[in-house]
């Protein structure tokens, strides 16, 4: 548990990917508690839908477009006057063993999990206020690399890496929150960009990483994780 201190309202948040199940829903919490929510999602349709809810405008990006992520950004923080919350929820699952990803997979993966969050950060952070917070989404895999998800397990272990060292060169100007949730609700899997997934633990509900996520932000956590026995942690 951590400790309470950031008071979320009237806060700046862009949130990329909140076209998404994960996103959506940390937009609507982060809505809740009074902060001004910018959307950011490559569907039109659910793009759309978000950003009534939120009362602003949506940005569109495609994660494996880097100017596409910059102009995003540029957008979100000019709407919101700067940001004070960066929230990435960009993803995509794979399956397949190591010596059988094709190529063309393992590159989808890591230019979505991997090449695209950081282009998302690195266009986010110049609009970010000193004290700012920067929250992406990486996965359990980063702690516990799994059979049949070799190059999504890679992919999010590398992601997970870049965050570290992300933390330890700004720590006195923001802070960085790694989420590393387990499988949960959200049909991921289904929506796989290839590959057959392996069997699966029970999914997690995943308004408890939503929960965990604003308890973060509120606090003074730097990451959301599995802790064996203990479940779900906010640290
Ligand atoms: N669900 C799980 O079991 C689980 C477990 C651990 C970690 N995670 C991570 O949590 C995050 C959110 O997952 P979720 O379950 O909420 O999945 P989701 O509902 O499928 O959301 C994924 C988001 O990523 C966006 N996205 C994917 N490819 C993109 C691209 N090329 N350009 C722009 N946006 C792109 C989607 O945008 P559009 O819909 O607009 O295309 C959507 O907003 C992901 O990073 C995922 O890896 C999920």
């Amino acid at each position: 548990m951590s400790t309470a201190s950031h008071d979320l309202s009237d806060s700046r948040a862009f949130v990329a990917g909140a076209t998404g199940a994960l996103g959506g829903g940390i937009a609507d919490a982060l809505l809740e508690r009074g902060a001004r929510v910018v959307p950011g999602g490559r569907d039109e349709r659910r793009l759309a839908e978000v950003a009534r809810r939120c009362g602003t405008e949506g940005v569109r990006f495609d994660a494996v477009d880097v100017d596409s992520c910059r102009a995003a950004a540029d957008a979100a923080a000019a709407q919101l006057g700067g940001l004070d919350l960066v929230v990435v929820t960009v993803g995509a699952a794979g399956f397949g063993p190591a010596l059988e990803t094709p190529a063309e997979l393992s590159e989808e993966l890591f230019a979505v999990n991997v090449l695209g969050p950081m282009s998302l950060v690195r266009a986010a952070v110049p609009h970010l206020a000193d004290g700012g917070t920067v929250v992406v989404l990486s996965a359990i895999l980063a702690d516990l690399p799994t059979a049949g998800m070799a190059d999504y397990s890679a992919a999010k272990t590398a992601l997970a890496t870049w965050l570290e060292v992300l933390r330890r060169e700004n720590r006195r100007r923001f802070r960085v929150v790694d989420v590393r949730p387990p499988h949960l609700d959200t049909g991921l899997d289904q929506r796989a960009l290839g590959g057959e997934p392996p069997r699966l633990p029970e999914p997690m509900p995943a308004s408890r990483v939503v929960d965990a996520v604003l308890e973060a932000v509120a606090g003074d956590a730097t990451e959301v994780v599995v802790d064996r026995g203990a479940g779900l942690v906010v640290r």
